[in-house]
């Protein structure tokens, strides 16, 4: 099987790449400018797997024509995808009332609209195989976090997107599922959570600790198995049990 991650330089999407490397699957991956953290996930994927091809490819996911067309260059590389996960993603935090249109506008683009061009550019490729899977990574924000207006409403979005794909292409043999990630320590996490919010995710969860890259990779690469082939239009939480942010 070959897999397409958005944003695997880094953090969550890392961790995914590496578990697609062990699990022998093909793996196309982007980034968007940092790709010596690329070129470090290639080289730990080699480490990991020698055999299976993994590559990665630039891609800005708030311009529709350069997703269309990278998507268009995999799959000419890996011939057949078979799944992708919609992970990579940005914040730009403030208040509501403070929010400027900018800050709005490229979250929104970025973590909403860029998965949308994504699966899109698949679509066709998925229902021609009778076979595709989507994987939206989404967030405990999405039921509401203050100073995170944009990106809450982006990752709730995402539900609604894979609700939709569930329904439209369920009988044709393309599912489409969101994983809603809680507390997991990556650069998104360091750099712009307040040192009040990774206390309150600690206290406040039942388990008492943050989640891994891997405990998400791990799921993911259930969903995209041939053990999960009636799950579709599911919101799955891996949180420690900790149902909502702040
Ligand atoms: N970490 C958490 O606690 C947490 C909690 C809930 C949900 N999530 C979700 O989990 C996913 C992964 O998060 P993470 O913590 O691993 O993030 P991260 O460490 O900040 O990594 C973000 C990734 O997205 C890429 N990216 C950022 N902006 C992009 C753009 N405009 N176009 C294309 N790619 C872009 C980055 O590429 P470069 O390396 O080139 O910058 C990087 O690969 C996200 O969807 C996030 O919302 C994370």
């Amino acid at each position: 099987m070959n897999v397409i991650i958005t944003g695997g330089s880094r953090g969550i999407g890392r961790a995914m790449v590496l578990k697609m490397a062990a699990a022998g699957h093909g793996c196309a991956f982007t980034y968007v400018s940092n790709e010596n953290a690329a070129k470090e996930t290639l080289e730990l994927a080699r480490e990991v797997n020698p055999e299976v091809k993994i590559k990665y490819y630039p891609m800005e996911l708030k311009a529709p024509d350069k997703v269309e067309k990278t998507i268009e260059t995999i799959i000419g590389d890996f011939e057949d995808i078979t799944a992708v996960i919609n992970n990579a993603a940005m914040v730009r935090n403030n208040a509501a009332a403070m929010m400027s249109n900018e800050e709005w506008d490229e979250v929104i683009a970025t973590n909403l609209s860029g998965p949308f061009y994504v699966i899109r550019s698949l679509l066709m490729h998925f229902l021609s195989n009778r076979k595709g899977k989507i994987i939206n990574i989404s967030s405990l924000a999405q039921a509401g976090c203050s100073g995170q207006i944009n990106y809450a409403t982006s990752k709730s979005g995402l539900i609604g997107m894979t609700q939709t794909l569930a329904k439209e292409y369920g009988a044709k043999g393309v599912t489409a599922n969101v994983v809603t990630v809680g507390y997991v320590p990556t650069d998104m996490t360091k750099n712009h959570l307040a040192e009040s919010l990774h206390k309150f995710w600690l206290q406040h969860c039942p388990m008492k600790k943050a989640g891994s890259a891997e405990d998400i990779a791990n799921l993911v690469n259930f969903l995209i198995s041939a053990d999960a082939t009636f799950i579709t239009g599911a919101v799955i939480r891996v949180s420690g049990a900790l149902p909502y942010a702040p």
